[in-house]
């Protein structure tokens, strides 16, 4: 924890700050809830986070030496400055790459703003609960083979639901084309200092891989770490695009909160053994569920999802297929029952994410909540839930020149069969239904329809997508080239 004790030392020297950041550290007339005191900026001593020589580069360096990564870099604009980087890092303007369809809106905005051509890899489909399965090498092989312009792989693992794909098997493949694997593993860097948990990315030949450190371990939100592997990416290249994306005044409280998570895993059975007990123990309770459903856990088991290649058993995943209740509806009974804040739900689940930190009690509250609704809901016929994105719509643009253009808003019962020059997502996960340059079809209307039915909330980058769509019209042939 050098970065903490050097700012807390600094903080009680009689040093006086003639720099930013404007508060001044003048605990005795601010809100005394912020912690002010450890608030500076790149002043002597605390080296520079784009061009780190000193404490920050010695933290990176150990964050290296802890994931097993050639490099590490800190970053406190959480994964999404993360995978702009990589993104751009790994491609020349106009190229192709290839990437699931489930990944979150920042890879998309990557490709659009890079001008890149994506190639969707639908996920497979896990029908009992309703949720994407994995990427299959399978599928990466064969699109590699079909399209020899392919300049990166970009895949999520674990999903937003803890659902992992063959990262080990994809990255030999990807690499016998001689292209690059990013993966995405915002929700995984808790993986990999415990054998009971899933290995992470890092370890298993992915080229980068982005990782928030606030989603599943013990730092403060916007931390995350980007890890290179292999010689595929180039470190300087990647360190410029960083510089693009990140800001120029990184917080030292976030820098100090990443290295203090650092140095928790470095003593990982204290943090992992009991956490796993209380995973355990409450799978243990769940096989009393009647109605409702925990994914991986209880009476269900990995070994009941083919679509999956491996699960991380940090989420909960509770299914109400078949009870007559919704995510949403099971989720809005435990806040207000129960006391109990999920993280997101939509469709026929809802997910509880867990982490270290999680006590008994909270674990015990939860499993006591879902076996008193379990005991109030019946069974009942399940309907069958569609995937988010249910087919790949048709591409007619790619996502920057689509989205350049001006377009115009149209009504969105009326733009069955139009060009679409924006995005429509679904946030959580925030991954996009409809991308700038897709057509948009009556499914997807239809789908639409359905996922504000279950009271899954949609966002468009022009105001509520439910009103209107920002359209455009391809008979214009010489304006749209
Ligand atoms: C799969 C995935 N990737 C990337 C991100 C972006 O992470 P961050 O919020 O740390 O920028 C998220 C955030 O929800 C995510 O779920």
């Amino acid at each position: 924890m050098k970065l903490l004790n050097r700012l807390e030392e600094y903080s009680k020297s009689p040093a006086y700050p003639f720099h930013m950041p404007g508060h001044k550290r003048r605990m005795d007339s601010l809100d005394p809830r912020l912690p002010w005191q450890l608030d500076i900026t790149e002043i002597d001593g605390f080296d520079n986070l784009h061009s780190p020589s000193g404490i920050l580069k010695d933290g990176m360096d150990r964050a290296a030496r802890l994931y097993h990564s050639r490099r590490t870099f800190f970053l406190v604009n959480g994964s999404t400055c993360g995978i702009l980087a990589a993104v751009c890092a790994a491609t020349a303007p106009g190229d192709t790459v290839l990437m699931a369809r489930g990944c979150h809106k920042s890879v998309y905005h990557a490709v659009e703003l890079r001008g890149l051509t994506p190639v969707y890899l639908m996920p497979s489909w896990d029908d009992s609960f309703g949720v994407f399965g994995s990427i299959t090498p399978a599928a990466v092989e064969q699109a590699l083979c079909g399209n020899p312009k392919i300049r990166l792989v970009i895949l999520t693992s674990p999903t937003y639901e803890g659902v992992l794909s063959d990262i080990a098997a994809i990255a030999q493949i990807a690499h016998r084309h001689g292209v690059p694997l990013l993966v995405d593993e915002a929700h995984g860097a808790h993986l990999g200092f415990d054998s009971r948990f899933p290995q992470s990315a890092v370890a298993l030949g992915a080229d980068i891989v982005i990782q928030s450190l606030h989603k599943t371990l013990p730092s403060l939100t916007q931390t995350a770490l980007a890890h290179l592997g292999g010689e595929m990416i180039d470190e300087r290249r990647f360190a410029r695009q960083l510089a693009v994306f990140e800001t120029s005044s990184p917080s030292y409280l976030l820098m100090g909160s990443i290295e203090s998570c650092l140095e928790l895993l470095k003593s990982p059975q204290e943090l992992f053994s009991p956490y796993w007990e209380r995973l355990e123990r409450f799978s243990g309770a769940m096989k009393q569920l009647q109605n409702l459903r925990v994914l991986c856990c209880g009476e269900d088991s990995p070994a009941r999802h083919p679509a999956f290649f491996a699960f991380d058993p940090s989420k909960l995943v509770i299914s109400t297929k078949g009870t007559g209740l919704t995510g949403p509806a099971l989720s809005q009974l435990l806040r207000e029952r129960y006391r109990l804040e999920l993280e997101m739900a939509m469709g026929d689940y809802a997910l509880a994410m867990t982490s270290v930190c999680d006590t008994d009690e909270g674990f015990t509250r939860l499993s006591g909540a879902l076996l008193a609704v379990d005991a109030q809901t019946g069974a009942k016929a399940a309907a069958k839930a569609s995937p988010i994105v249910p087919r790949l719509p048709r591409q007619r643009l790619i996502p920057a020149k689509a989205a350049l253009l001006p377009g115009s808003p149209t009504p969105t019962p009326d733009c069955g069969g139009l060009t679409s020059a924006q995005s429509v997502w679904a946030y959580p996960p925030g991954i996009p239904l409809l991308v700038p340059g897709e057509e948009i079809s009556q499914e997807f209307l239809l789908q639409m329809q359905e996922l504000e039915n279950q009271g899954v909330a949609l966002y468009g980058d022009y105001g509520s997508p439910a009103e209107s769509l920002r359209t455009l019209d391809l008979t214009q042939q010489d304006f749209y080239g």
